[in-house]
């Protein structure tokens, strides 16, 4: 056992943090205001290798293990989620699943350019009627010989209306339930494909979620992934990969509300001390510390996990489950230590407590990761 970073992931980290600090920090407010999405961002975020983390370089990537990606989750999150999910859908959910899965055409077409930052990936899974219930998917996909015709709708796709890749998953045959699933690579210049309205959410405001419309759009036979009837297993095998992502950036938000709510304890004077004299707060203080201390050991097992091939679909469900519990509790707390200034933008903890609540909702609510880790407990 040996719960030190190395040097190399110390660097990493680091680099994270410094990034955050110089490039995000600056705008996150205007940019959770204005609900802007942070192209030149994604950019910047691309040259320095955020985009590809984990890929092998002979495909663009930054050829590091999933401890490096963690760490960078959790620097950009402290400051700003709405980037650090861009960076999350974008390596665990699109570049994995097509390292992992795609063709070596595919690899080379489009992985290349994903993990550089060139292009930009959406994951699409969930529909108006199929969200936690992800069998239950209505949008089809035809086999037309040479091409597949795709119908349907999906909705709340993060990096929806910027994406350049969709990896749309849907029904190829309904009678054979998931396994007559598929994941189809979409081109945003496809016709019969139309992005949908923005929607103007609580938390994450910087990232772009919209509805989506399918609508006869041909889809070449060499742009699905994997073998017939492999969509569903697709998705839940680069989910489970993703909850490690969203886990880390939980803790990225609990771990900013803390460092912000430890300062400011420090400084804010009532009744003739600073308020971090007042046992009421050092205790709030101590229980933030342990929780995010116990969350961490959590989202690092579940990255251990990955990075030794074991299996990690249940440490990343109670990492995401834990984290994000975590996150949602102790921003609360961070409002709670900042008194009224909590209540207002500059001093930052209140978007991070609206940033919180999206991580106990996507890539599996609360409920789903307990069906998860409950499965598993009881079949073990
Ligand atoms: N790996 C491989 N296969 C898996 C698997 C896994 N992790 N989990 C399930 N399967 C397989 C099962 O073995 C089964 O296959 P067989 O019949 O061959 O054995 C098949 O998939 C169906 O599994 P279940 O019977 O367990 O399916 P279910 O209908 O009970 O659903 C569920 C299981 C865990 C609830 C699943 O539907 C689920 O994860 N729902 C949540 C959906 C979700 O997370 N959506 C996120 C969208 S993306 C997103 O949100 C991105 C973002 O915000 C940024
Ligand atoms: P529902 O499934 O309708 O659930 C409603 C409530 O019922 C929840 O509390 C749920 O936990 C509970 N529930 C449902 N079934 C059970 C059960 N069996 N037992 C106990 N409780 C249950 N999806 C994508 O595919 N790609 C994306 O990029 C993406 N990005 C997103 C970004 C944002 C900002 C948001 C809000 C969502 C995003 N999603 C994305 C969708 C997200 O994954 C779903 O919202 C989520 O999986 C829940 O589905 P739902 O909203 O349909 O809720």
């Amino acid at each position: 056992m040996n719960f030190e970073l190395t040097e190399e992931h110390k660097m990493i980290r680091d680099a994270a943090r410094d990034f955050a600090q110089t490039e995000l920090l600056p705008g996150v407010i205007e940019r959770d205001e204005k609900q802007h999405f942070p192209k030149e961002l994604v950019k910047k975020m691309g040259d320095l290798g955020f985009l590809g983390i984990m890929v092998d370089p002979k495909y663009g990537g930054s050829g590091m293990d999933t401890i490096s990606y963690v760490l960078i989750m959790e620097e950009l999150s402290k400051i700003d989620a709405s980037a650090s999910v861009i960076v999350s859908v974008n390596n665990s959910l699109v570049c994995y699943g097509l390292e992992a899965y795609g063709s070596e055409e595919q690899k080379q077409k489009y992985l290349t350019k994903l993990a550089t930052g060139e292009f930009v990936g959406a994951f699409c899974l969930s529909e108006p009627e199929a969200g936690s219930d992800a069998t239950s998917q209505k949008t089809t996909a035809i086999d037309k010989g040479d091409h597949y015709l795709l119908n349907g709708t999906k909705n709340w796709i993060t990096n929806g209306g910027r994406a350049d890749i969709y990896l749309v998953i849907a029904q190829t045959d309904r009678d054979k339930g998931h396994k007559g699933i598929n994941v189809f690579i979409v081109e945003k210049d496809m016709e019969g494909f139309h992005v949908g309205p923005k929607e103007d959410k609580l938390g994450i405001r910087g990232s772009d979620t919209h509805t989506l419309q399918f609508n006869d759009v041909k889809v070449p036979k060499e742009n699905r992934i994997a073998d017939d009837g492999f969509g569903f297993k697709f998705a839940m095998k680069t989910l489970s990969g993703g909850r490690i992502g969203i886990a880390a950036q939980a803790l990225g938000i609990a771990s900013g509300a803390y460092e912000l709510a430890l300062k400011y304890s420090k400084e804010r004077k009532a009744f003739g001390t600073e308020i971090s004299n007042h046992q009421a707060i050092a205790f709030k203080l101590a229980d933030m510390y342990t929780d995010i201390e116990a969350a961490r050991m959590l989202v690092m097992k579940a990255a251990f996990d990955k990075d030794q091939g074991a299996n990690y679909d249940t440490s990343s469900a109670m990492a995401k489950l834990k984290a994000s519990d975590v996150a949602m509790k102790h921003t609360v707390e961070a409002v709670q230590i900042h008194g009224g200034n909590g209540f207002v933008k500059e001093y930052h903890v209140e978007r991070l407590m609206r940033d919180a609540k999206i991580t106990q909702i996507y890539e599996g609510t609360s409920e789903i990761q307990k069906i998860v880790i409950s499965r598993s407990v009881l079949r073990d």
